[in-house]
């Protein structure tokens, strides 16, 4: 199992500390995501809403950045890219990044960290002219936005130079979008988004449970390989790993399994069952394409 500091072992003293102060223990989709988003792989989190897979992907972020401020190298530059197609996005970006971000550089404070400030930016339609401009000139570390509004950051030149510093992608609520004209948007604008970033993006998709999975997997790897994804729905392996053990990270995972249904680019998959409708699945469907299933 390994305690909450285990699980946290590649967080800064200061995330660390916040989070087992804030939380106690992570939550299933927390302790199995994050191996693969620091690993730095496309990953999938699939779990029921409320289960944290919003803050697992921008506490890993969060970290980096904090990590980049304490040693000086932080940059100007838009790094993260949260894209979510909800209307009340601004609840959730307060709860899961503005607020544990306050908290963390006031925790730093006190431990006597000198940390330069981490930049955060809403950027949806309803955003006045003057923050827009101010974006431009000074662009935030992490730029939240909405699919539409993504499509008039890419379209523009001057907003689109902001983007081309962006490695990590988060669609949030990707269930609600895989599937949809507003989903058929969206893929195309993170196309035109690997094809002006200096480093294709990883893409973080978070969903809630949903079947096909594999529809959901598909759209956020961005291949129309629809006939060959896999079905998710394994069978549990009795060999299968603890996945909070630092052992199930990727190369210990030796399970070989239709090597030619994957899809190519999601490097890896976690799914969190709900009762018993889901399991846990870890998949690498890259190269070797190994996959690991638990129950
Ligand atoms: N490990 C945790 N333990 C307890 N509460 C948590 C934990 N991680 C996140 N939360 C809180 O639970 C709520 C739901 O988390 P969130 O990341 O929004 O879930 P999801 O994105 O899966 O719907 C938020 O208020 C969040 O701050
Ligand atoms: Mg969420």
């Amino acid at each position: 199992m390994g305690t909450p500091e285990d699980h946290l072992s590649w967080a800064h003293p200061v995330v660390r500390e916040w989070f087992t102060t804030r939380f106690g223990t992570p939550t299933e989709p927390q302790i199995a995501g994050w191996p693969h988003i620091l690993a730095r792989r496309n990953t999938l989190i699939s779990a029921p809403t409320g289960s944290g897979k919003t803050l697992a992907a921008f506490l890993a972020c969060l970290n980096s950045l904090v990590r980049q401020s304490l040693t000086g190298s932080l940059r100007e530059r838009t790094q993260v890219l949260y894209i979510s197609p909800l209307k009340a996005l601004g609840n959730d970006v307060q709860k899961n990044l503005d607020q544990p971000l306050l908290e963390i550089q006031r925790l730093a404070a006190e431990r006597g960290y000198l940390m330069p400030a981490i930049r955060t930016m809403v950027r949806t339609g309803d955003t006045p002219v003057r923050d827009r401009a101010r974006m431009l000139k000074l662009p935030p570390h992490i730029l939240v936005t909405t699919p539409e509004s993504l499509y008039i950051l890419l379209t523009a030149a001057r907003s689109r130079e902001i983007l081309r510093h962006v490695e990590t992608v988060i669609v949030d609520e990707i269930h609600a979008l895989a599937g949809n004209k507003r989903g058929a948007h969206l893929a195309l604008s993170l196309e035109r988004l690997d094809a002006i970033t200096h480093l294709r993006p990883n893409r973080i998709g978070l969903s809630a449970t949903q079947r096909p999975l594999s529809l959901v997997a598909e759209f956020l790897s961005g291949q129309p390989n629809a006939p060959n994804a896999p079905d998710l729905r394994f069978s549990p392996s009795p060999d299968a790993p603890d996945l909070s053990s630092p052992a199930s990270a990727p190369d210990a995972l030796d399970f070989r399994c239709h090597p030619e249904r994957v899809i190519k680019l999601l490097d890896h998959i976690v799914v969190i069952g709900d009762n018993s409708q889901y399991f846990g699945c870890v998949g690498t469907v890259q190269a070797d394409s190994r996959f690991l299933c638990i129950s």
